[in-house]
């Protein structure tokens, strides 16, 4: 028997009478067909639980047929529960796959306010050299084109090529432990490139010109101008006829190219134990120009009032280490220096502290790019 809503919606409900078991495969097909009309009609979550609830509820429809089954002869009850059973599986797979499709039509609605592909897209962010390989690789560019190899070298040093063969003896105070970092076994990180000069000299017969670069540590505190690792440049040129001349056209012509055409370059007598005659070499202080003193300020922060920023070491290599290397110091003779990355950097970009070099703040880094 059929019968309509107050909403003039068909529904059915079965008295005892009415069911037989020989109709009772008919009458589920009917119960599926208005079941799956009705799940046309849903839009969302709760129209579906009416649904499900009006259909395989407990006070369902599904479970007045359920109860019909009391009217059957006893012996067919058990196969009239199996067919129902059956159908009611098949129909709750059919309401999982709406809840399915509702929640995905959510979604792709969800995506679809989200996304708006006419809105401009941010701009690109490109990344760019860190300051200091950019000063690294313009030190090195300068000497390479002017016919100087590039050569690296191991941080993890012998004492031997670290203090021994560039004429460092063992009392020096630089081998001490508390300046050094030791592995304990003849073994240390090395406190400056120039190690790499003897290890090229001892690897190729004069004439040399080399220049390598990178990291070089020591135990130095943290402040505006130190770190414990830090990176050099180094470079080394040996040949029948070289004198101080030559080092110092080099250098100034180094400084001039990264720095500008009118930087003063200052060579200060100094001494290192593998050159002799030392200089230190120094360059105009970008904070003053090399006046000393910065917007009013007498004492410029950059250069502490002096006008001058230290770059670096240099000098002729002294005759030793060349006979250390196996060359002739009556043949060949040769400059040296090793001058610091982070030097050039605060000249390059006019900084007053090398501590923003390794906090690699990201604004920082693109001010300096
Ligand atoms: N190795 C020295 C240092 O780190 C710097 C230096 C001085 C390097 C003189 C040289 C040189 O090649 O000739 O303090």
């Amino acid at each position: 028997m059929t019968n309509a809503w107050p909403n003039g919606r068909a529904f059915a409900f079965y008295d005892r009478s009415e069911v037989a078991i020989s109709q009772l495969g008919e009458q589920l097909q009917a119960l599926g067909a208005r079941l799956e009309a009705a799940l046309g009609d849903v839009r969302d979550g709760a129209a579906l639980d009416d649904v499900r609830v009006r259909f395989l509820g407990r006070s369902g429809e599904i479970t007045a047929l359920r109860r019909a089954i009391g009217n059957l002869p006893p012996a067919e009850r058990p196969e009239a529960g199996k067919i129902i059973n059956a159908a009611v599986t098949g129909w709750e797979a059919i309401v999982a796959s709406k809840a399915d499709e509702l929640q995905r039509r959510a979604l792709d609605t969800q995506l679809e306010i989200a996304i708006d592909v006419t809105f401009p897209a941010p701009p690109a962010r490109s990344g760019s050299l860190h300051p200091l390989r950019r000063a690294l690789e313009d030190a090195c560019g300068y000497f390479e084109r002017r016919g100087f190899a590039v050569v690296l070298g191991p941080e993890i040093e012998t004492e031997y090529y670290n203090f021994d063969a560039l004429n460092i003896p063992a009392d020096h105070p630089a081998r001490e432990g508390l300046d050094s970092f030791y592995f304990g076994d003849g073994r240390l990180l090395r406190t400056h490139t120039s190690p790499m000069q003897i290890r090229t000299m001892q690897a190729h017969p004069p004439p040399v010109a080399i220049v390598t670069s990178g990291k070089a540590y020591r135990r130095d505190g943290i402040d505006a101008r130190h770190s414990p690792m830090f990176h050099q440049i180094e470079g080394l040129l040996v040949a029948p006829g070289i004198h101080m001349g030559h080092l110092k056209g080099m250098l100034t012509g180094m400084c001039r190219e990264l720095f500008g055409p009118n930087q003063a370059v200052r060579f200060r007598p100094s001494f290192f134990p593998f050159t002799e005659p030392s200089a230190e070499v120094d360059t105009t202080c970008p904070g003053c120009a090399g006046t000393g003193s910065a917007a009013g300020d007498p004492g410029c922060k950059t250069c502490g009032g002096s006008g001058w920023i230290e770059l670096g070491g240099s000098g002729m290599v002294h005759p030793g280490v060349l006979r250390e290397s196996g060359y002739d110091p009556d043949v060949v003779s040769g400059f040296a220096f090793g001058v610091g990355i982070e030097r050039i950097a605060m000249v390059q970009h006019d900084l007053d502290d090398i501590r923003v070099l390794f906090e690699n703040d990201p604004k920082v880094l693109a001010q300096l790019a």
